[in-house]
């Protein structure tokens, strides 16, 4: 069987860990052939592929990004464009495809799907929002590295008696901002799900200041006023017709300083979130999801996507699996006790 394996979307750590393991296993168990496709879905478009050996994915399990590269190249929205996967597809000569990637790159696959060709789709994406799965490839790091951040800018609020915005990444879902602002202890937490009302934000904070003399307000990048709009860092709208966010916190930062009277600063970490180094848990889950996912195309159950539940892998159908997942009550409740 010759498989293709390719990348697409954001990159994030934990992607080389999946290729590894599908590579790996799919060679030294199944005796497969594997070719890798560069830049995600403009790859296949272009029937632009390699071999992929066993050699090629030794030593990448610790390197962030993906050794196949990636884009946001959005096929179903190119005249003919799933035409020209499904062209791709046979020009490279595969039997099947697993594709890497957030709830976008996996539209795609769940489209090749239905037009029956064979793919199985493994979740990624620091924005842990895809519903068939409990966590997606990508996402512990992302927590990780923001935790951190929050810990270190902890230490020079505390010095300045100033408060201190964290923007993180989450577009429509505030994972990253509720799990690590739980986790470094965010005095106020504002994700895309619940809009928020400035005036209440600075109640929170005069309050707090009034036995605290500093405050860490951890902000995804899609959190906005209610009734109000997202923040946009430039007017650049990509292939899957997202606009570019960020800069809430630079906005929250004058309008808190100017309400309150307190100094306050502003932190974006940006694509620090993405970069690096995996953590041990992605390295972990890429490798789970990758060996799994090369076992399914190995009986010919294809259509799927592998996801964790309940600390197990199994299989969901793609159309089933790519939902969105938002922050729920539980979770923000939790996040909500040590608000102030
Ligand atoms: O989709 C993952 C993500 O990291 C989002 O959290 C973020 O909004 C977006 O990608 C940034 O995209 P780009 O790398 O195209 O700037």
């Amino acid at each position: 069987m010759k498989v293709g394996v390719l990348t697409g979307g954001g990159d994030c750590p934990g992607l080389n860990a999946a290729i590894r393991a599908v590579v790996r296993k799919g060679i030294k168990e199944f005796g497969m052939d594997f070719t890798g496709i560069r830049d995600g879905w403009k790859g296949m478009i272009d029937a632009d592929g390699f071999p992929l050996t066993s050699a090629d994915v030794s030593g990448i399990l610790v390197k962030g990004g993906t050794i196949l590269g990636s884009s946001r190249t959005n096929p179903i929205k190119m005249e003919g464009g799933m035409d020209k996967v499904r062209n791709g597809f046979q020009r490279l000569g595969l039997d099947s495809l697993i594709a890497i990637g957030g709830d976008d790159t996996l539209s795609v696959a769940a489209e090749m799907s239905r037009m029956g060709m064979d793919v199985i789709g493994i979740p990624k994406t620091i924005d842990n929002d895809i519903a068939g799965t409990e966590r997606t490839i990508g996402f512990n790091t992302a927590i990780t590295v923001a935790c951190e951040a929050i810990d270190r800018v902890h230490t020079t609020a505390e010095s300045h008696h100033r408060v201190m915005i964290v923007e993180v990444m989450g577009r429509h879902a505030g994972w990253i901002a509720v799990m690590a602002g739980i986790a470094g202890g965010a005095d106020l937490i504002l994700i895309p799900e619940r809009p928020f009302v400035l005036e209440e934000v600075c109640d929170v904070i005069r309050k707090r200041h009034e036995r605290k003399s500093f405050t860490i307000v951890v902000v995804a990048e899609g959190a906005h006023p209610k009734g109000g709009t997202v923040t946009t860092k430039s007017d650049e709208i990509d292939d899957f017709g997202h606009v570019a966010l960020g800069g809430v916190a630079n906005w929250l930062k004058k309008e808190i300083a100017e309400r309150t009277g307190f100094e306050t600063r502003a932190s974006i970490l940006g694509h620090i979130q993405r970069g690096g180094k995996p953590s041990a848990e992605d390295r972990l889950l890429g490798t789970r999801l990758g060996v799994k996912a090369i076992h399914y195309a190995s009986n010919n159950n294809f259509g799927v996507m592998v996801t964790l539940r309940n600390d197990k892998i199994e299989a969901l159908p793609l159309d089933e699996a790519i939902k969105d997942r938002r922050v729920d009550e539980e979770w923000y409740s939790i996040a909500e006790t040590f608000f102030g």
